[in-house]
């Protein structure tokens, strides 16, 4: 009974810890495409197949249900998977949903009109495919009207997490905040919409300021995914263990994911 976890790198672990810390015996696989991250400055055929090369291994090792816990692979692959590429019996879920249901004070699969939110003005940080791709405000329109978003995309944020340099993380988070609140200057809520932004959400909560409510995706996703599996309990797939799977180097990808997620992980080979 595995559930598989999809990133372009590290960022997905934010919601793999999330999804541990809520269902502490669900077997989770991990693939994290670190050779090939960041995917969120690459075209969208690129992300397509990178992202199905990944989600196949997941189902080739005993995941029915896998989680693209990557903005830009939901942002710019899910559809076009969900509507040709998904084989029969297997499911695959993005990232976005969840926290627009959370934004627009929504039930899961509550699919009823648009309709006014509380919330008028939303800043969006996203990688750039992310943001160019306009998926968050497609999503956005289908459950709310009147909500002015404000999209930024954070170039270089990820790469700096994926190396390790979190001083230039940092230091990136808090010049891509000020960009945005130049254009938007009393945003009510913030969407943090990659999965790599966790890790750096304390820099993003102070530039925002204590009147910006920020949306963060691993708790929500968590939450849901628990929904979804109480209602479809046969979706746990037959893996029985948790992995780690990388592209990347093993030794370096794990000693990266043991220093953010304050936890030994040891990855191994994804031989795609
Ligand atoms: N962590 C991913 C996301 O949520 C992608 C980052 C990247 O690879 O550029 O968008």
């Amino acid at each position: 009974m595995a559930v598989g976890i999809f990133d372009s790198g590290l960022g997905g672990l934010t919601v793999l810890d999330a999804v541990t810390k809520r269902l502490p015996d669900l077997p989770v696989v991990y693939f994290g495409d670190n050779a090939n991250a960041p995917y969120g400055v690459r075209d969208a055929d690129d992300i397509y197949d990178l992202t199905t090369a990944g989600v196949q291994r997941l189902f080739d090792a005993g995941c029915d249900l896998v989680i693209l816990a990557c903005n830009t692979a939901s942002a710019a692959a899910l559809r076009r998977m969900q509507e040709g590429w998904v084989p029969e019996g297997k499911r695959v879920l993005g990232v976005f949903v969840p926290l627009i249901e959370a934004l627009t004070e929504r039930q899961w699969g509550d699919n009823s009109p648009p309709r006014e939110v509380a919330v008028k003005h939303v800043a969006l940080f996203a990688t750039p495919t992310t943001v160019s791709s306009r998926a968050f405000q497609r999503e956005l329109a289908f459950r709310a009207i009147g909500v002015d978003v404000e999209a930024q995309p954070c170039g270089g944020v990820v790469d700096a997490i994926e190396m390790g340099d979190m001083i230039l993380a940092e230091a990136l988070v808090t010049s891509h905040v000020e960009a945005l609140k130049r254009r938007m200057p009393k945003p009510e809520a913030a969407v943090l919409g990659c999965t790599h932004y966790p890790l750096v959400e304390e820099v993003f909560r102070a530039a925002l300021g204590p009147d910006v409510a920020v949306y963060s995706q691993p708790d929500l996703v968590a939450a849901s995914l628990d929904d979804y599996l109480t209602r479809h309990p046969e979706r746990k797939g037959p893996g029985q263990d948790s992995q780690f799977l990388t592209t990347g180097n093993p030794k370096s990808v794990s000693n990266k994911a043991t220093q953010f997620l304050r936890r030994k992980i040891e990855f191994q080979s994804a031989d795609l």
